[in-house]
Order: C-alpha cells, then sequence, then structure tokens
C-alpha cells in the first residue's frame, strides 16, 4: 500500500526526545521556549505561544481577539473543520465565503460580499502549502488569522506566509510540513496578544480565576519540533521535487494540475488535480493499493446545510490529492504516475 500521507522521523527525532526523557524536564519547560523562538524567528515575527494543536491555537487566537456571540468570523467553505469548531468554541458566527477554483484558495472578492457590520476576522488558511491572496485581503482592513497548518516555509513576494496578518497559526499534526504528534502554535509581532494567549493556555498558580485552558505542548514535542524544524528545507526540496515530477509527466494527462503564481513559493502539502474521473481514480487507487484522496473531506457549506457556493462545489466534486510526503521513494512516484496515467488517459 502506498500512503497518502506520512511523517519523516528519523534518529535525529529519537535523539532529541531522549534527551528530554533523561533529563525528566518532559512538561512544557525551557525546550518548548526554544522551539517558540526557532519558528517566530523563521517566520520574522516578534514572538509565538506553543499549544497542543492547530485547533486550540486557532480557540486561543479568537479569544485574545475578544470575539465572541454576535460577532462573525469569515472562513472559506472548502477547508477542514477545525475552523469552524473553534469559531463555536467563542460562540461567534462562521460566515462561509467561496473559493478559487483554480488555487483552491479563499475569493477575495468573495470575502467582499460577505462583510458585515459585525465582521470581526477573517481567518485565511494557505491550503496545500499555495500561499493565498493574502496582501489583498490584509489591505480590506478586517483582522487577519493567517492559517499556516499547510504552508510552513511556503512564501508570498519573499516573505513567509505567517508574517503578513494580525497573526498566525500552525499545526504540527503527524502528516502536516513539521510534525511532533500533536501540536501547534501562535505566532505574532503583538507581544500584548501573545501574552494573553500565553496567559489562558494553563491555569495554574495564576491570581485571578478567569476561564483557563491545559492546551500546553511538552517539551517532548518541542525537542521533536525543533528537530523537524531544521529539516524543513530538505522536507520542502523534497516536495518539490515529486510535485516537479508529477507536473512533467501529467501535463499531457486530461486534468487540471496545480498553479502557483509567480510571486508566491509554493511547498507542495498537498499535490491536487482536478478531474472528472475523481470516482474511477479513487475507486482504482483502493484496488491497486495507492491512496488518493479528497484534499477536503466534506466543504462546510454541506455540514451545515448551505448553498451559494459554485466553485467550492466544483472542486468538490473534481479535486484528488495524490501521494506526497518526503520518503516517497521515486520508484514509487513512478507506480502512481503510471496509475494515474492509465486512468485519465
Ligand atoms: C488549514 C487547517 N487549519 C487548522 C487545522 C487544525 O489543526 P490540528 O489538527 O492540529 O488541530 C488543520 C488540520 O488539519 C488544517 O488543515
Amino acid at each position: 500500500m502506498i500512503p497518502h500521507s506520512r511523517p519523516t522521523i528519523d534518529h535525529e527525532e529519537a535523539a532529541a526526545v531522549a534527551a528530554i526523557l533523561d533529563s525528566g524536564q518532559v512538561s512544557q519547560g525551557e525546550e518548548v521556549l526554544r522551539f517558540e523562538t526557532a519558528l517566530a524567528s523563521l517566520i520574522g515575527v516578534g514572538g509565538a505561544v506553543a499549544v497542543s494543536s492547530g485547533t486550540a491555537a486557532l480557540h486561543l487566537v479568537l479569544l485574545a481577539l475578544d470575539i465572541g456571540e454576535d460577532d462573525e468570523v469569515v472562513i472559506p467553505s472548502f477547508v477542514c473543520p477545525a475552523l469552524l469548531n473553534a469559531i463555536r468554541y467563542v460562540r461567534a458566527a462562521p460566515v462561509l465565503a467561496d473559493i478559487n477554483r483554480e488555487t483552491f484558495n479563499v475569493d477575495v472578492q468573495d470575502i467582499k460580499r460577505r462583510l458585515t457590520h459585525k465582521t470581526r476576522a477573517v481567518i485565511v488558511p494557505h491550503l496545500f502549502g499555495l500561499p493565498a491572496d493574502i496582501r489583498e485581503i490584509v489591505a480590506l482592513g478586517i483582522p487577519v488569522i493567517e492559517d499556516c497548518a499547510q504552508s510552513l516555509g511556503s512564501c508570498y513576494e519573499g516573505a513567509p506566509t505567517g508574517s503578513f496578518g494580525a497573526v498566525s497559526v500552525f499545526s504540527f499534526y503527524a502528516t502536516k510540513v513539521i510534525c511532533t504528534g500533536e501540536g501547534g502554535m501562535i505566532a505574532a509581532n503583538d507581544a500584548r496578544l501573545l501574552e494573553k494567549i500565553r496567559d489562558v493556555r494553563d491555569y495554574d498558580e495564576k491570581d485571578d480565576a478567569r476561564l483557563r485552558y491545559n492546551y500546553k505542548l511538552t517539551d517532548m514535542q518541542a525537542a521533536m519540533g525543533l528537530a523537524q524544524l531544521r529539516k524543513l528545507p530538505s522536507l520542502i526540496g523534497r516536495r518539490r521535487a515529486i510535485a516537479g515530477r508529477y507536473h512533467d509527466v501529467l501535463q499531457e494527462s486530461r486534468s487540471s494540475l496545480p498553479i502557483c503564481p509567480s510571486d508566491r513559493e509554493h511547498i507542495y502539502y498537498r499535490y491536487v488535480i482536478r478531474t472528472e474521473r475523481l470516482p474511477e481514480l479513487l475507486a482504482a487507487g483502493r484496488e491497486a493499493g495507492i491512496a488518493y484522496r479528497r484534499p477536503v473531506f466534506k466543504p462546510l457549506h454541506h455540514y451545515l446545510g448551505m448553498t451559494g457556493y459554485p466553485e467550492t462545489d466544483t472542486v468538490f466534486l473534481s479535486a484528488v490529492s495524490l501521494p506526497i510526503f518526503p520518503t516517497l521513494s521515486d520508484a514509487d512516484v513512478k507506480t502512481i504516475l503510471g496509475h494515474v496515467q492509465s486512468i485519465l488517459k
């Protein structure tokens, strides 16, 4: 079976975690601080706060921005339900926007149409590793939360995603660009905002009884995260090499391939093509032992029983994600290409 995705973990992560185990300091400590500093420096922002997941990061950001009941937060429909959940945690209202069928990212004009006097923030995922139209979205004047769960290391006009919005969030789930098993981070220049988030990330030894959480990352996870960060250039390099190979061979196929505008640097967290033969490809992959996937399990407007998202619907009915991860072998890439071509010819 060729899996769809797989973490890249070797003796470096094992040694880093073993050193933490030997130290006896396994919960949140100095290693978490080092991981925060390293990520903030990579993104080029003032600071970062590590948390237990990308979802926890989104939750704490919404809280820190004082978003709650009667407030609206705009998100694309074509994304995982983590965004919807975080908005529900704070009892705000999700407002869904449509996407661009070529880039899969949220459509700026559609965001504009959906803004009201209640809009308090826009969450902008850089989906599949391709930066969204972040400058135009920031220019709308609504606080932007960049969702970099899938885009660590990608750039827009030479600057890292995560450095444009008021604040950005990251996920280090097992199959993400870098992995700590589960984990997340919030990065921003606003020291006051980060301090608010740091305060509610854990509950012990506080002077007041404000509602707080246990969203801490452990030093074991941070050690793994630091080892992964050191490998980031090579992890992304291998993703790009595989994407290049897919691109060269599939140009001839009857499918539309991922595009990347010249002002952006794609990291190919996912390699997503669109084809009219999606059901055939998924079924044939199951038989051949190749894990093709729908890149978004179900658009959010389907969960909410809504209509009015034609681009998202078009993409949902045609988009398929081919296996891509740094340890995918050249032989497996060849097998996948042969199989895709045999179905799409
Ligand atoms: C775009 C995006 N945002 C947020 C999340 C949530 O991250 P986590 O799974 O770490 O809670 C994910 C995870 O799949 C994601 O893809």
